[in-house]
């Protein structure tokens, strides 16, 4: 017999079926509770609530695992591609030769932006935050394709535009902001090295692409393409739930990422650096403020909702910093304190107590800055990363015949009903 929960209510005992995934992690089914008792369950943050089954993304919080379609995070980001593991999220399986080389003439066919989509950066005043333009032009592209079929193919080319054009949006974005000539995606180089050339390549010294950098990329793109349900995915699967166009779904999810509690973390982090690095603020001094709960000050790039140990991802982006440097050659001030701050909060009681570590936000800013990445693009960069993820779940939810338009009830903690007051009544 099936596993069951059994709940008292005004003394009447209720069996609920307990759902069991394929990793073993159980899940009390409470669809039937409202229309039972009238109860609702209350879990702001939804830290105890799932709200979809996913065959995407596992992660256990608890032993610091990560696997995407039952692939470990580590063996991808160690022998995989970017364009191949956003291949192995959106399809469930890893490409062929002929499916990754008919991904990638995709990807190149539609890198170039419409001509006309470059206008809306002109009218951007300069300091505009990359991800507000982003979450407008990738909004916009619905404008410009408006043909959305379910038929399976022309959906996969959809994607697969959306993956391809996101880099020239970011690319265009900074090079307008610095008031210098776009760079056109050449259709000789790879998905990563054409957005570092769209980047950095300049008619005064032509931008050199180096393959320790372009593995750097494809790591860190790799490390954050999906993250199962997390604030910008649930974002996306919320608004999916209307039947939102994709497009201004995954507008939904790069704006929901932009916030400093999430993937803004990666900018808050380096900010966080570079004050501590200006103020001269000691590491004792910074975890006393962020210990401090009437202090805003937040130790950014720790702690997780989900990880309660060490975040797989940050010890894996850790690594790749040090290979970026060496290479390059590059003492980063910030890497020091990032290194003295890591070792004093993880043996700080505090920190221990609350399981709060590294995630993977602490260490990609330094990796960003190594590559020359200006800060205010670091969530950009998650954002390109985050995308398949993105795509993947979108497509999960739409195709779930068990799921309906998200709606969450509430508590209400307001006043009784009470009756009009005309203006000339109403006292201060
Ligand atoms: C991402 O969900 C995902 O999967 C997200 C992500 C993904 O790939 O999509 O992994 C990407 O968003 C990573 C997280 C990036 N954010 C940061 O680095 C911001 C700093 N961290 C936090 O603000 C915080 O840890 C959160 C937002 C990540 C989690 O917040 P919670 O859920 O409130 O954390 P918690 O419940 O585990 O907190 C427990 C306690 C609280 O104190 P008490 O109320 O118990 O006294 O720890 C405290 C928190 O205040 N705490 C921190 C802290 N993080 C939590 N105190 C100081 N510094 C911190 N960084």
């Amino acid at each position: 017999m099936s596993e069951v929960a059994k709940l008292l209510i005004d003394g009447k005992e209720l069996t609920f079926p307990v759902i069991e995934g394929s990793q073993g992690e159980k899940a009390i089914d409470i669809r039937s509770l409202r229309q039972e008792t009238g109860y609702i369950t209350f879990d702001p943050g939804f830290g105890n609530t799932g709200t979809c089954r996913s065959s995407i993304t596992y992660m256990d919080g608890e032993k610091g695992i990560l696997r995407y379609r039952g692939f470990s995070i580590e063996q991808l980001a160690e022998q995989s591609t970017f364009v191949e593991t956003a291949f192995l999220l959106i399809t469930g399986e890893l490409p062929t030769r002929e499916e990754l080389t008919r991904t990638s003439v995709y990807l190149n066919d539609f890198s170039p932006l419409h001509e006309s989509m470059k206008a809306f950066y002109q009218n951007y005043p300069p300091k505009a935050h990359p991800m507000g333009i982003l979450s407008a032009m990738v909004n916009a592209m619905r404008s410009f394709y408006p043909e959305l079929t379910d038929i399976e193919e022309e959906m996969n080319k959809t994607y697969l535009r959306i993956i391809s054009k996101i880099r020239t949006m970011a690319a265009m974005a900074y090079r307008i902001s610095l008031g210098e000539r776009v760079v056109y995606p050449r259709p000789d180089l790879c998905y990563c090295g054409n957005f570092l050339n769209m980047m950095f390549d300049s008619a005064v010294v032509p931008y050199r692409l180096d393959d320790d950098l372009i593995r750097a990329l494809n790591v860190f793109w790799i490390l954050h393409a999906d993250h199962e349900q997390n604030c910008s995915t649930t974002a996306v699967r919320v608004v999916g739930s209307g039947k939102v166009n994709i497009y201004s779904t995954i507008s939904a999810g790069i704006s929901a990422l932009w916030g400093p509690l999430h993937g803004g973390a990666n900018q808050a982090v380096v900010n966080m650096l570079e004050k501590i690095h200006n103020k001269g603020f000691t590491v004792k001094e910074c975890l006393a403020k962020a210990k401090d709960r009437n202090d805003p000050f937040r130790l950014y790039g720790f702690g997780h909702r989900v990880y309660k140990t060490f975040d797989p991802r940050a010890k894996i982006m850790k690594k790749v910093c040090d290979v970026v440097l060496s290479k390059l050659k590059r003492k980063d001030p910030l890497l020091e304190i990032v290194q003295r701050l890591e070792e004093a909060a993880l043996n700080d009681s505090y920190f221990k107590e609350k399981n709060l570590y590294p995630n993977v936000d602490f260490y990609s800013g330094i990796l960003l800055r190594a590559m020359g990445i200006p800060t205010n693009m670091f969530t950009v960069m998650f954002a390109i990363g985050r995308l398949p993820g993105w795509i993947s779940q979108w497509k999960e939810d739409v195709a779930d015949t068990e799921m309906k338009i998200s709606r969450p009830r509430q508590i209400y903690s307001g006043k009784q009903k009470r009756d009009y007051i005309p203006i000339n009544k109403r006292t201060l």
